[in-house]
């Protein structure tokens, strides 16, 4: 009878396995297929080129590499679009300093925004920040902008 019934446990626990490994499988293949969208990784790169200092953060950001691979950028896993982005600076030796470009606007999808702890020399909320239509977080926290939000 105990003999029956730990192979019957057995049997089950193979089963729940192999449940585990196909559907682990089957996402991992969904994620392979999934890149980030060409207009938004060149919206990136010119982000990128807004700031001029700790440019070690972006190390990751190179054209060759998936733009959903990269540090900060959070991607919709079935679209592919960049949903969040997040630069805020964990410590001050890795302050961003520089401009916020407008090429912001060509990421549609984002709903996620940290800028924290940045340095935008004092200079205006940009408008282009209240065309953001998908925004649902924004943290400007310590980035040294002035004005109000759009
Ligand atoms: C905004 O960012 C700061 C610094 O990174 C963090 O301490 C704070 O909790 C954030 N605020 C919200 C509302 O998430």
């Amino acid at each position: 009878m105990t003999s029956l019934f730990s192979e019957l446990v057995l049997i089950l626990f193979c089963i729940g396995f192999s449940f585990m490994v196909t559907s682990e499988s089957s996402s991992g293949v969904q994620a392979l297929n999934v890149h980030c969208r060409e207009s938004e990784q060149k919206a990136l790169l010119m982000l990128k080129d807004g700031f001029h200092t700790s440019l070690y953060r972006f190390s990751s950001w190179v054209p060759e590499q998936d733009c959903c691979k990269w540090k900060g950028v959070g991607c919709n896993k079935e679209t592919g679009n960049v949903i969040s982005l997040d630069l805020h600076s964990p410590d001050p030796s890795e302050l961003l300093q520089g401009e916020l470009m407008d090429s912001l606007v060509h990421l549609p999808y984002l709903s996620h925004l940290d800028l924290s702890h940045n340095d935008f020399y004092q200079t205006l909320i940009p408008e282009f920040i209240g065309s953001l239509s998908n925004l649902k977080y924004l943290n400007l926290s310590h980035a040294n902008f002035r004005g109000t939000i759009p």
